[in-house]
């Protein structure tokens, strides 16, 4: 398996995605302050693994740190909690990882527990939720696959694979899942730029474990749905509204409306801790702004005048209308996703409801 991130005594080491596909380099953090500086870079992307790295950022915050009361660990949680969660705005899971850990560690505290002790239940509970992370994708896997043509070529834009995740991936992970049950599926990946996920990320893990794979450029998708070449869309999420709106990768939102317009199904693979029941609907999602020389230039190269203004969101929202369905590690919802989204975040986490 395609080892994105993990756990090791001496940090948390994580492939560099910055550097694929020409080269399978990694970078061990060793401090929450390298995990945060990771995240920021963009070493790891993709919202379950930022999720999982977060928790694992505070996790060796927490066992690295040197305080002997709890007071003082109390105060230095609160700087690694601000730290990890001013790296990226939009993926809801870096907030979810940040406080799966905290509240775990508020509970202990309260309770007195000797410093040792905590130290030792949050690495495990950090390491937990990574195998706990490639679960929910084999689930997803299970749950969404026999909604895949048994034949026919799928589009997926970004990167929601093995390499966004803890392992196999989440709209990737659909299609494993799917070629693991005999469908005979052929891959397209929009190439997404700027950062080309598509282009330098799922084509390298898809091509990786032999899937056929073609890489199109962002603008294509149109025309070759008009020819009948696509049967299914495929993506994954970096926050889900409670009414089922979903915000991914920039350009998903126009390949959702060409989906529609073509009568293609157009589906959005994503864990429980995607989706956001503290935001109402998709206006509501906070959507990183990244910096214009992602734009400007491509591969060092300048591609536009000086002077130019340039835009550069790294997310859009796709309304929950054209969403066919919403596929989870505890089943697949359908609209009215306001309803089916509750009901299924009541039954897995009543937690969750309660706020
Ligand atoms: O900016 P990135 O690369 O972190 O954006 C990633 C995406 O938009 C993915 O599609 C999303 O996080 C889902 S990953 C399973």
């Amino acid at each position: 398996m395609i080892p994105t991130l993990e756990w090791l005594p001496t940090g948390v080491n994580f492939l560099d995605q910055t550097k694929l596909p020409l080269e399978e380099t990694y970078v061990l953090a060793t401090d929450y302050k390298q995990v945060a500086a990771v995240i920021r870079d963009m070493i790891v992307r993709g919202a379950p693994a930022i999720g999982v790295s977060a928790a694992m950022g505070i996790a060796i915050g927490i066992d690295r740190s040197t305080a002997t009361s709890l007071e003082a660990l109390t105060e230095e949680v609160a700087v690694i909690s601000r730290t990890l969660a001013e790296t990226r705005p939009t993926a809801v899971n870096l907030f979810w990882g940040i406080d799966e850990i905290r509240n775990l560690y508020n509970g202990l505290a309260a309770k007195n527990t000797p410093i040792p002790e905590i130290k030792s239940a949050v690495v495990s509970k950090a390491r937990r939720m990574y195998d706990e992370d490639i679960a929910a994708c084999k689930q997803m896997g299970a749950h969404g696959a026999a909604l895949l043509p048994k034949e026919g070529t799928v589009l997926t834009h970004c990167n929601a694979g093995a390499l966004a995740t803890c392992g196999y991936g989440t709209a990737l992970g659909v299609i494993r899942a799917a070629i693991e049950r005999g469908h005979k599926i052929d891959v397209f990946a929009d190439e997404t730029r700027p950062y080309l996920q598509g282009a330098r990320l799922t084509a390298w893990e898809l091509l990786h474990d032999n899937i056929p794979t073609t890489v199109l450029c962002d603008n294509m998708a149109g025309a070759l749905m008009r020819q009948g070449r696509i049967q299914a869309v495929i993506v994954g999420a970096d926050r889900i509204a409670a009414n089922g709106d979903t915000a991914n990768k920039i350009g998903t939102y126009t390949v959702a409306v060409l989906a529609k317009e073509h009568g293609i199904p157009f589906y959005v693979a994503a864990p429980l801790s995607t989706i956001d029941l503290a935001t109402a609907h998709g206006d509501q999602i906070p959507i990183e702004q990244r910096a214009a020389i992602e734009v400007t230039h491509s591969n060092g190269k300048q591609m536009t005048p000086d002077g130019a203004a340039i835009q550069n969101p790294a997310f859009d929202v796709t309304p929950a209308k054209y969403i066919t369905a919403i596929i989870t590690e505890h089943g697949v919802l359908q609209a009215p996703y306001n309803q089916s989204i509750q009901r299924m975040a009541a039954a897995a986490k009543p937690e969750l409801t309660a706020v």
